[in-house]
């Protein structure tokens, strides 16, 4: 995974969440243990949203986020859910058809490394389980920081690495080893959790995220660690 080239590797992240996307939300509730919601409405209720404000969620993959930041948003809010793979796309069309936000979040195929958007379009830009799939984490959050208005809001909610010893071992031998033989006995296509522990383990800590949201000029940065560590949400201003 880390040898291939930028491009191999988004084909091979959009070939993977393509092959996924009808289970992706279970598999997610599975493999947080259900804490994958309360993670994202952590991240929601941090993110300074006001009722009316328009916001792009980007990898916004089902649409778990951008439901949650339309119910946040209010009547006047306008989200935009941004994702490559068309088929959880398709899936986030199915999961927003069953909340009363179909008009209010719209969907659009596209490649968070090069947002379709001019400079300072949205209150509040935001990743979910997304940095660890792009990639180029900074120029994914230099992006996000570009079509944010000044005084906006740029969050990620993301996996993270536990620091605690044990719990860090605990966490790479329930993903390494417990995970993938669960994956085993519920799903046909048992690659994405081969992924997963990779992805974890080249991902950067929760420290090295902050500095990220910094290098790319956001002001007041904070991270969040929840569960013990397990997720991480960062924030900054622009
Ligand atoms: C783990 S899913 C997260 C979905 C959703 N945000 C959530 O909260 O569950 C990651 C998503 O990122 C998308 N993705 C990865 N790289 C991308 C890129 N460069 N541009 C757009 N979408 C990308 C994948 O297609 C996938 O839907």
């Amino acid at each position: 995974m880390e040898q291939m080239d930028k491009h191999r590797r988004e084909d091979f992240v959009q070939e993977l969440f393509d092959s996924i996307a009808k289970r992706y939300d279970l598999f997610n509730a599975v493999l947080t243990l259900n804490q994958d919601s309360y993670w994202r409405s952590f991240a929601v209720n941090k993110a300074y949203i006001k009722t009316g404000q328009s916001i792009l969620d980007v990898c916004c993959g089902t649409g778990k986020l951008s439901i949650a930041l339309a119910e946040k948003a209010g009547r006047q809010g306008q989200i935009v859910g941004l994702d490559f793979s068309e088929t959880m796309l398709q899936q986030a069309k199915e999961n927003i058809r069953k909340t009363p936000y179909s008009q209010r979040i719209t969907l659009l195929q596209g490649n968070a490394l090069h947002l379709p958007f001019s400079d300072q379009s949205f209150d509040c830009t935001t990743i979910g389980f997304g940095l660890r799939n792009v990639a180029d984490i900074a120029k994914a959050l230099s992006e996000m920081y570009r079509v944010t208005k000044s005084g906006g809001t740029v969050l990620s909610v993301e996996l993270s690495k536990p620091s605690a010893p044990m719990l860090k071992q605990l966490y790479f031998l329930y993903f390494e080893h417990l995970l993938p033989l669960i994956g085993n006995l519920g799903f046909k296509k048992n690659q994405p959790y081969y992924n997963l522990p990779a992805s974890l383990r080249t991902l950067p800590d929760h420290s090295e995220i902050q500095k990220l949201f910094l290098q790319v000029g956001l002001k007041q940065v904070t991270s969040y660690q929840l569960t013990g560590g397990i997720a991480a949400v960062h924030l900054g201003i622009k």
